[in-house]
């Protein structure tokens, strides 16, 4: 345990080092910074466009995205994207901590500023604690041996190694399946990868189209 607290303040004063001159846009407060993406944003008037409208409905306050205004230059990938991640957010039945921490560490896996901005708060609000957002953001892939688990508990451990091998690998071992399985009914296996592989797309979009201007960003390191 001390060990590994080392390990992670040795990391964390290495990376808040490079985030320092790497990315002065990481106020996880503020959802968007309004920076340019590869497309240009598209926002619909409220009350003009049906699937806008509908994108609003379950967004905080009602405010359409930089993501949602990418995507609002393709109407029906937009459509299909609100409904479903909009299911993987509301409507799956996997304890909220470990939904997250699928969220986040595919994130912090493909570097997707973007997307651990947007949802270290909803992570908090989870019942992800600070400890745990460090592990998630800092361990690296596949690890297995040391003491994670003092930090995050069987079950959330079982499921970062499965976001890892998802992430990394793609191949999943059935040792790293069946470890999670443990802990999930099959219902809920099939939320936990629909979960980490759509995130694998949320972040790979966000990326490839520059959305928020993030995609040299740094993930930040939470504190
Ligand atoms: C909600 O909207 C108000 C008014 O536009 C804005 O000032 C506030 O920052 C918004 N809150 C969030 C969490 O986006
Ligand atoms: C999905 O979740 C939302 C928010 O909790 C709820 O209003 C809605 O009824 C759910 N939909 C289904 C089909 O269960
Ligand atoms: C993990 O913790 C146990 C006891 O809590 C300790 O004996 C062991 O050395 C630790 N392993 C690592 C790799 O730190
Ligand atoms: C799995 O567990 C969830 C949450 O308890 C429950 O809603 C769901 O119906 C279960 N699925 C199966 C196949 O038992």
């Amino acid at each position: 345990m001390a060990r590994l607290l080392w390990l992670f303040s040795a990391l964390v004063v290495l990376l808040s080092v490079g985030a320092g001159t790497a990315s002065p846009h990481t106020d996880v407060k503020k959802r968007d910074d309004n920076l340019p993406a590869r497309v240009p944003y598209v926002f619909p008037e409220p009350g003009t466009d049906p699937i806008a409208d509908h994108i609003r409905e379950r967004r905080t306050n009602g405010t359409l995205l930089d993501l949602d205004g990418a995507l609002l230059n393709a109407p029906l990938i937009a459509q299909a994207w609100d409904q479903f991640f909009g299911v993987i957010r509301d409507n799956n039945t996997l304890p909220p901590t470990m939904r997250e921490l699928f969220i986040l560490r595919v994130g912090t896996l493909n570097n997707a500023a973007y997307e651990w901005l947007q949802h270290e708060s909803p992570g908090r609000s989870a019942g992800l604690t600070t400890e745990q957002l460090l592990v998630i953001r800092l361990a690296p892939p596949f690890l297995t041996g040391m003491n994670v688990t003092d930090i995050m508990g069987p079950d959330l451990t079982a499921a970062l190694l499965y976001a890892d091998w998802m992430t990394k690998s793609v191949h999943v071992p059935d040792e790293v399946f069946n470890g999670l399985r443990q802990f999930l009914n099959d219902t809920q296996m099939v939320e936990a990868t629909a979960t980490a592989g759509g995130y694998n797309l949320v972040s790979r979009f966000v990326e490839a189209l520059n959305v928020d201007g993030k995609m040299d960003v740094q993930v930040p390191v939470p504190t």
